[in-house]
């Protein structure tokens, strides 16, 4: 019994020490007691005629031991790290099994896909400090002994990268798609094109470039007191992609299993497009590609209007051939199954009011400008079909009807639309703004950037990409968006994408309800350390408590939440600083009357964590519900 109970509480330790590492949860862990040890003799040994496998093979070496260890077709008698193909079919495409012993470690899988997501798993059950490039790591390096048998539950797992609004470099966006690979995301859906730049080199259409990638620069807030260009003035904030960088980042994407979805946002969002070929138009007036200033006013729930003229022209023949030109190359250029066509956010005011447009559309039958931009849709898929892909969109094109069976939907203004469109027979996306656009507040607005909505961390793990009643077999997976209006480097896109993400990236790839969010907590805690051993500041704010204030006739009272197991969160009212040990909050407290703020700060483990809170009465009686 005694020797039972002791076996019982190892494993079970040990499991914890093996699932506690690892994002996305894998499907099983079973975890046994010991180490296998990466010491002075470790053979790598890899299929004959792999050279992918080959590749990743090389890389984890160097990743763990910089002067490399040997890779081999055969194994010997030292400790070895086997990678293998075999046919398991519940494995599929990307799933594999990875089995930790003391002397042994084996990945199989049924493709190098699923080779590659192995080895992310087994990266994370590696010290943190091999993250580190600047630093030797010094320390032992072992992985405890365990069997993963992991696969994922859907089979696009995205995140979308704006580069219009703010331009990436080639280089950073294969950083992006490096680090996203790393959790097991598969699809790159690469906005190229909007408003604010146009990002692609087409090269029957060199004004796109020449032209539309290049807008004045301004600072500020995007979308609101920017100025619009000055007669005569340059345009010199921007740049794009040439199709060789792109066939290169495409490249880049496909070794570590990401497919890259292209995005040409039409026939709204077209303001560059429409800066270098103004006759695309209605109004056929000269544009300028906007450099973040007000154009468009915004009244809620969807609706709006657009001050400038940012659509083309769906009556014009020539628009058609313009956009056959386009997904030409870009059919040509991108090996992806599927196209994005965009079709979000169309404004129809300009045409409503044009006499041609009526005209066009009395001679088709259309009766009102959604059928119109329905109709705009349809010919954008046939166009996109001709080039043997597939086309999707944003949500907006089931709008007018008659969409195309083919056709796959992204669903972004909640789910409703995803779940019509699967009814009706599509594929769909699921990248709902309540769980999935990272460019939303994540904290709380007295240290974050603030912008139009808030999404917490603890409410993107709310995911479930398959609603009730709908039939799962049309539903692709689901995707993270980054606009990056607010977001002009590299290192702030992670610190807005991650670790919501991370979250997304569990609901996607991990069985439902695999896991639940304080268990997420625990493994995101050893995560955090490796992004800050890779040097990557990503956001803490699940250290910040969420503060909410309700009143009570008269007396307002302050409420503080930790989503941190262990935390306790320090606060005061009166302008010291909360210490530890000073006033540690256990419950809702009433706010006195007076000039006064709130500080906060979070320990854990006596350790002061995430950063200080500081606001006002005023802004606290504000927030009051
Ligand atoms: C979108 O957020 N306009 C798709």
């Amino acid at each position: 019994m005694r020797h039972f109970l002791f076996l019982l509480i190892f494993s079970l330790s040990g499991t914890f020490a093996a699932a506690q590492a690892i994002i996305p949860i894998p499907v099983q862990t079973e975890a046994r007691p010991g180490v296998f040890t990466f010491g002075k003799t470790v053979d790598f040994v890899v299929p004959q005629s792999q050279p992918e496998i080959k590749k990743y093979a090389e890389e984890l070496s160097r990743f763990i031991r910089p002067s490399s260890y040997p890779v081999l077709t055969r194994k010997g008698k030292n400790p070895a790290v086997i990678f293998q193909l075999g046919k398991d079919e519940k494995l599929g495409r990307e799933g594999y099994v990875l089995e930790v012993k003391e002397a042994e470690i084996t990945l199989t899988a049924n493709t190098p896909a699923g080779i590659f997501n192995g080895i992310q798993s087994l990266r994370q059950l590696l010290p943190a400090g091999l993250e580190n490039r600047q630093t030797a790591f010094t320390g032992a390096i072992s992985v405890p002994r365990c069997r993963i048998t992991d696969y994922p539950r859907y089979a696009w797992r995205g995140l979308m990268l704006d580069v219009s609004r703010h331009f990436f470099t080639v280089e950073e966006v294969k950083d992006f798609i490096d680090r996203m690979s790393q959790y097991k995301f598969n699809v790159l859906h690469w906005h190229l094109t909007d408003d604010e730049g146009w990002r692609i080199e087409i090269k029957s259409l060199p004004r796109l470039t020449e032209v539309g990638a290049w807008r004045v620069e301004r600072h500020g807030a995007f979308g609101e007191t920017r100025p619009y260009p000055k007669e005569g003035e340059k345009a010199t904030y921007g740049g794009f992609y040439t199709q060789d960088q792109i066939r290169d980042v495409i490249k880049f994407a496909a070794d570590r299993n990401v497919t890259i979805v292209p995005e040409i946002d039409l026939p709204g969002h077209s303001m560059a497009l429409l800066a270098a070929y103004p006759e695309l138009s209605v109004k056929k007036e000269p544009k300028f590609v906007n450099p973040g200033a007000k154009f468009a006013e915004w009244y809620g729930a969807h609706e709006f209007k657009m001050l400038i003229e940012n659509t083309v022209n769906p009556a014009d023949e020539k628009v058609y051939a313009f956009v056959d030109k386009i997904m030409t190359e870009v059919a040509q250029l991108f090996p992806g199954e599927y196209i994005h066509m965009g079709g979000d956010e169309c404004y129809h005011g300009y045409w409503a009011e044009d006499a041609g447009v009526q005209e066009f559309m009395k001679k088709n039958n259309l009766k009102d400008t959604k059928e119109l931009q329905a109709y705009f849709v349809r010919r954008v898929n046939e166009i996109i079909a001709s080039k043997g892909k597939k086309m999707i969109g944003w949500d907006e094109i089931l709008d007018g009807g008659g969409l195309p069976k083919s056709t796959a939907v992204m669903s972004w203004r909640g789910m409703a639309g995803g779940i019509k469109a699967a009814k009706e027979g599509h594929y769909v996306v699921m990248t709902p703004t309540t769980y999935a656009y990272l460019d939303y507040t994540q904290g709380d607005k007295s240290v974050e950037n603030p912008i139009y909505a808030d999404l917490s961390l603890a409410k993107s793990y709310e995911l479930e990409a398959t609603p009730e009643g709908v039939d799962p077999k049309y539903i692709l997976g689901g995707q993270g968006n980054l606009w990056t209006e607010v977001i002009p480097t590299l290192q702030f896109a992670y610190y807005m994408t991650y670790p919501r993400a991370l979250a997304l990236s569990e609901k996607l790839w991990s069985p439902q309800n695999a896991s639940t969010f304080p268990d997420f907590v625990n493994r995101l805690e050893n995560v955090f350390g490796r992004f800050d051993q890779a040097g990557v500041s990503i956001a803490k704010t699940i250290y910040e408590p969420e503060v909410a204030v309700s009143r009570k006739d008269d007396r307002y009272y302050l409420e503080l939440k930790t989503a941190i197991p262990g935390a306790d969160v320090y606060y005061s009212l009166d302008n010291t600083y909360p210490v530890k040990f000073s006033s540690k909050y256990s419950g809702p407290v009433e706010i006195p009357e007076g000039r006064l703020r709130l500080r906060t700060q979070t320990y854990k483990n006596g350790e002061a964590l995430g950063r200080e809170l500081l606001i006002s009465r005023d802004e606290l009686i504000k927030r009051a519900k």
